[in-house]
């Protein structure tokens, strides 16, 4: 089972929407997941805080490294919650820096969150020109399966513009099958402290696409990962 990272230099493109859903349907599929939140602005151990104070307990085991004094800490955290956790996820910091690069290197698999706009565009091709590199040599020179995750587009109506920067990116990087459209459920879980599946049994009318589409995600990684070329074919060599 994988350990996944989840990162971009882009704020605010769904990094830690992406970790929780993923989580959510971890956990609803029956799988052992613990999330490590790696920035300091503590978004995913927040919503966890809010869950844990709600009810007796959260089956989605969070810990925070968003304070370690140095980013090589990073390591050690998740070789630790690979030994305890089937499924282990980790959110960054929407901020080039080496933690991420550390976290994406321990990582089987990276999920690149990019918006359809230029600036997200931008950030996806500075993290493979730069940041790539750097992670490759990490890890003794192994490729790392990696995937860009289209988010919060309009699922009715694909502008030209977003359909302009969805076409240029899958030219230059995988990008999965599925989007993670604009749904007030993803929002609802940040919003109510909520996983996927107690946000549709609130009876949230879009939760089930939201469901079906993060079950998708799931899907295509597991694929990749016993399949890793289809993933991998834009590392660098
Ligand atoms: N697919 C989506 N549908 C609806 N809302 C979304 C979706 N993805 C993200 N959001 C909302 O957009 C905002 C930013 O998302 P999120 O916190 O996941 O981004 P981030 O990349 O983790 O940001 P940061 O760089 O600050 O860590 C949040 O309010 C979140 O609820
Ligand atoms: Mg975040």
């Amino acid at each position: 089972m994988p350990t996944i990272t989840i990162a971009s230099s882009k704020g605010g493109c769904g990094k830690s929407t992406t970790a929780v859903a993923l989580a959510s349907e971890f956990k609803s599929a029956g799988t052992d997941v613990c999330i490590i939140d790696a920035d300091a602005q503590a978004t995913v151990f927040n919503w966890h805080r809010r869950r844990t104070a709600n009810s007796a307990a959260s089956e989605i085991r969070v810990f925070y490294a968003g304070d370690i004094s140095r980013d090589t800490e990073i390591i050690s955290i998740i070789e630790d919650a690979k030994q305890k956790y089937r499924v282990v996820l980790i959110d960054v910091a929407g901020v080039q820096s080496q933690r991420m690069q550390y976290a994406v290197s321990r990582s089987d698999y990276w999920i690149i969150p990019q918006q359809a706009t230029s600036p997200d565009a931008a950030a996806t091709n500075a993290l493979l020109k730069n940041d790539m590199l750097a992670i490759q040599t990490m890890r003794g020179g192994l490729p790392i399966a990696h995937k860009v995750l289209i988010t919060r587009t309009n699922p009715l109506i694909v502008s030209n513009n977003a359909r302009y920067v969805i076409e240029e990116t899958a030219k230059v990087v995988p990008t999965f099958s599925d989007e993670l459209h604009q749904y007030d459920a993803f929002a609802a879980m940040d919003l109510y402290a909520k996983t996927l599946d107690e946000i549709q049994a609130d009876e949230n009318a879009k939760a089930d696409k939201a469901r079906a589409i993060t079950q998708s995600i799931i899907r295509e990684l597991l694929e990749d990962m016993s399949n890793p070329a289809t993933a991998n074919k834009e590392a660098v060599s």
